[in-house]
């Protein structure tokens, strides 16, 4: 956490400057590759999964919202929809597209009302925020009682540093296997995700996504690790084992007042 100015906290906003700067500069790729229906992993899976954990009306704030296609899909299920990135070139994208209403804002200073917004998504953008504990204290702050947080992250356990297919074919019998990094230490790392695209990463257990959230009052109520796509398993076609992976996390919590359910 970082210092307290007035009774809120505020985090050391020097930590995101460089990850910022590469989403800036890298925005297109992000939009080239991953938005408006191209990636199969976002229209087969992480649109549809996120859609089923949806209320069917009320306020969505999707933070880190980069071209807003999460955004989007709550306008298209019924909610009123906001998107908020902290980096411009994404909301360019996004103010493009018709749907939802798009602000500049970091995840972890959000210019939202106290308990005004009944469902706010991270979608793949906390693995990239350096103050983890104020990105779930704004989320919970900014949420109704009863609300909910659906945060969508690469799987902690098994998208570690270094975790990635093995085929071994030195031992006897040959051997496939998952291989999964160093686990419990966290770890900043820069990431060449596509030729010559750096992209910061900070990798951390699973008890501390859970565990941060509890201490905002926000409890896990789901989750699920769903199978890889079919499409990204035609890709790993020579690794039979690749649908028993799971590439992605999605965790729904739910915003209790001291402890109680709504
Ligand atoms: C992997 S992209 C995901 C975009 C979007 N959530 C989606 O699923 O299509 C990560 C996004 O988080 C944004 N981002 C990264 N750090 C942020 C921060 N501290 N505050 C707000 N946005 C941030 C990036 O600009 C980028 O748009």
């Amino acid at each position: 956490m970082g210092e307290t100015t007035g009774g809120r906290a505020v985090g050391d906003r020097s930590q995101d400057e460089a990850s910022l700067v590469e989403w800036e500069r890298h925005a297109a790729w992000w939009h080239r590759e991953f938005t408006g229906g191209v990636d199969a992993e976002y229209a087969e899976q992480i649109l549809p999964l996120l859609a089923s954990h949806l209320p069917s009306s009320g306020r969505l704030l999707d933070v880190g919202c980069g071209d807003g296609q999460v955004a989007r899909l709550g306008t298209d299920s019924g909610l009123e929809s906001f998107g908020l990135d902290a980096v411009r070139a994404q909301l360019d994208a996004a103010a493009l597209q018709r749907g939802a209403c798009y602000l500049q804002a970091r995840v972890s200073e959000l210019p939202v009302a106290t308990g005004s917004v009944d469902v706010v998504v991270a979608c793949l953008v906390l693995e990239h925020v350096a103050d983890l504990d104020l990105a779930l204290a704004e989320a919970s702050r900014v949420l109704r009682h009863g609300g909910r947080l659906l945060v969508v992250l690469n799987h902690p356990i098994l998208q570690t540093p270094g975790s990635g297919w093995i085929d071994d074919q030195l031992v006897d019998p040959p051997e496939q296997y998952w291989r999964i990094g160093p686990y419990l230490p966290e770890a900043t790392t820069v990431e060449e995700v596509d030729d010559g695209v750096e992209i910061t990463f900070h990798h951390r257990p699973l008890h501390r996504y859970i565990n941060a959230a509890a201490a905002s009052g926000l409890w896990l109520e789901h989750l699920d690790e769903p199978a890889p796509p079919a499409a990204y398993l035609e890709r790993y076609w020579a690794f039979p084992a690749a649908d028993t992976v799971p590439r992605l996390a999605l965790l729904r919590f739910r915003r209790l007042v001291g402890g109680r359910a709504p």
